[in-house]
Formats: C-alpha cells, sequence, structure tokens
C-alpha cells in the first residue's frame, strides 16, 4: 500500500433541515468545496497534520491518546474503526481543507468521512457507505456531543455530480434527483459563526424527541416539502421552488426558531434580487444561506445580495457559486 489522497465534498442542503435525526427526509448536494487528505502508511500512530490549523495529532491506531480540538474527530473516528475492526494500520497524513468552518456547510463530516477513508484503504478495510456514515455520525457525538443525524457523512459519501441526494433517513433508501440545466447553486455565508457544540442543536433534538408541538409541526411541514421540491424538480417546475424554500425558511424561523436576523434578512435580500428560491441552510444559529438562481445571472445577483447585505447591517457576506460533485465513495 504506497498511500494516496481522498477528497470528501461538503454539502449544501437544498431543504429538509433538522429532519435527519427523526428519520425524516433530506435533499443536500456535494458541493466543489471540500476536504483532502494526502495519506501514507506507517507503522504504530496515526499522525496527521493539519494546514489550516498548522498543528499535528498523534492518535494510537486503536484511537487511545484523546485530540484536541480538531484532533477530537480524529481520535474518535479511529476509535469507531477500530472497534468496528480495522487491522492497527498507522497513516501518516496531511488535511487541507477549502470549506469555512462554522458556515453550515457540514466540515466537520467532510473532515471525519475523509480522514476514515484514508483510514479504511491504509488497511484495505471496506464498509457500505452508510454503515461508514452511521459510524460517522456516532464520531461527531463521540468527539464533542453533537447528536447529529445522518445527512452530511451519508452526503459526503453518496452525493452525485449533477444531482441532489434525496435520502429517508428512517430507512436510508436513497435516490439521485437530477438538478435542473440551467440553475445554479449558490450559498451565501452571513459571516456569522455557528457551532453546534455551542449552539441549541442538542437542545433542538432533545425537543424533537418529547414531541414539542411546534418542532414536530416543522418537522412535518418540512417533510411534506421535501417531497414537493423533488416533485418540482422532477417535473421541471422550477416556479413551485420559490414558495416552498420560502416556507421552508420560516418555519425554521418561527417554528424550529435556529434562525438568525442576518440570516432572515439575507433571503428576504434573496428574493428581492430575483432569486428562484432561497433558505437558510444547514443547522442554523449562523451560517449560511442556499439560493438558487439563473446560472447565468448567478454571480451578478449573489454580487449584488452581498452589497445590499453589507449596506443594510455591516456585514461581510461571501458567496460560493457551488458545482455539484460526487461524494468520496462514488467519485474515486
Ligand atoms: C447539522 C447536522 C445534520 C442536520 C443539520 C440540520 O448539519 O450535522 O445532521 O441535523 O444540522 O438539518
Amino acid at each position: 500500500m504506497s498511500g494516496g489522497a481522498v477528497f470528501a465534498p461538503a454539502r449544501v442542503n437544498l431543504i429538509g433541515e433538522h429532519t435527519d435525526y427523526s428519520g425524516g427526509l433530506v435533499l443536500p448536494v456535494g458541493i466543489d468545496l471540500g476536504t483532502t487528505v494526502a495519506w501514507q502508511p506507517r507503522d504504530g500512530l496515526v499522525r496527521v497534520r493539519s494546514l489550516a490549523f498548522g498543528d499535528v495529532v498523534e492518535i494510537g491506531t486503536d484511537g487511545s491518546g484523546a485530540g484536541t480540538g480538531w484532533g477530537r474527530y480524529v481520535a474518535a473516528v479511529v476509535a469507531l474503526l477500530h472497534e468496528r475492526g480495522r487491522s492497527e494500520v498507522g497513516i501518516d497524513a496531511v488535511v487541507s481543507s477549502t470549506v469555512p468552518i462554522g458556515s453550515g456547510l457540514s466540515s466537520s463530516a467532510a473532515l471525519t468521512v475523509s480522514v476514515a477513508l484514508a483510514l479504511c484503504r491504509a488497511a484495505e478495510f471496506e464498509l457500505e457507505p452508510l454503515e461508514l456514515a452511521q459510524l460517522m455520525r456516532r464520531a461527531e457525538a463521540r468527539a464533542v456531543g453533537v447528536p447529529c443525524g445522518l445527512m452530511d457523512p451519508a452526503s459526503a459519501l453518496l452525493a452525485r455530480r449533477g444531482h441532489a441526494l434525496l435520502l429517508d433517513c428512517g430507512s436510508e433508501q436513497y435516490r439521485h434527483v437530477p438538478l435542473p440545466e440551467g440553475l445554479a447553486v449558490v450559498v451565501v455565508d452571513s459571516g456569522v459563526r455557528h457551532s453546534l457544540e455551542h449552539s441549541g442543536y442538542a437542545e433542538r433534538r432533545a425537543e424533537v424527541e418529547r414531541g414539542d408541538e411546534r418542532r414536530m409541526r416543522h418537522v412535518a411541514s418540512e417533510n411534506e416539502r421535501v417531497r414537493r421540491v423533488v416533485e418540482a424538480l422532477e417535473g421541471g417546475n422550477v416556479d413551485a421552488l420559490g414558495p416552498l424554500f420560502r416556507a421552508g425558511h420560516d418555519s425554521l424561523r418561527d417554528d424550529f426558531e435556529v434562525s438568525t436576523p442576518e440570516l432572515d434578512l439575507l433571503v428576504d435580500i434573496a428574493y428581492e434580487r430575483g432569486a428562484v428560491a432561497a433558505r437558510m441552510t444547514g443547522g442554523g444559529f449562523g451560517g449560511s444561506i442556499v439560493l438558487l438562481a439563473d446560472a447565468d445571472r448567478a454571480r451578478a445577483l449573489a454580487d449584488d445580495v452581498v452589497a445590499a447585505y453589507r449596506e443594510r447591517c455591516g456585514r461581510e457576506g461571501r458567496f460560493y457559486v457551488c458545482a455539484s460533485v460526487d461524494g468520496a465513495a462514488v467519485g474515486s
């Protein structure tokens, strides 16, 4: 085994927010921002250097030696794969990432999935993508105590270029839904950082588990919106997308209470400036919105949105016109 490189993409979720941990529907797209792990096999140790943070973590091949900061994710991944039967092959690895941290684009799943695949390849250990995704969901919980759902690691593994991934997080059935030609997927980062570790994410999940009426109303209406967005995409009915995204955003703001004034403002501006559809995306409490726009004017529209956002609230937003890409288990 002479080493290699693994790329795991970040995702932008088109719709189906805060539905994954109650077994609902999600519709993410793998995007051309992501995390790359270049690795070489070695004996006895998992040694990973982060180009972003400039430091190195060293973990035993059984996951021993608690990491700190981002190293906690690496330690949890190594430990869970060890428990699942991966042989004790070490790696020397370098991690680099283009995913802005805290922007709601699943930077942590891109990290866990890329590290996991490097470890699996070094040990010639194969797991089915959904089993690996479930392990990575547990890695996040073990590393930082965030009880997240299946969407992010599943997307990092199973996304497909030119498509959204329709995943039923209860049955784990999935299929790929073609994205309409001529429609660009744009992320606008509000510049307000979120950290699921320190936000109300775990509290929301507990409220859903307790059956809180308003939170459940969001989950039920959101699952229905996912079905209708898929129908609209498959039927070429692009005009239906705007009202569905709008209703999804309003539900996250009012019933689920995970939006922020900055995300609300960005969504309003996006519609004012002619976006086909816009809503907050990801866990919320900061982060980004996703907007759909005619491809030939997407960049100009996004420039406009960011300028109006700066003018109205003084913050610097950033946008990415995303290309859709294959997940790590599909493309390599
Ligand atoms: C975060 C979590 C996901 C999902 C979203 C909200 O990204 O990691 O599992 O719950 O929030 O849809």
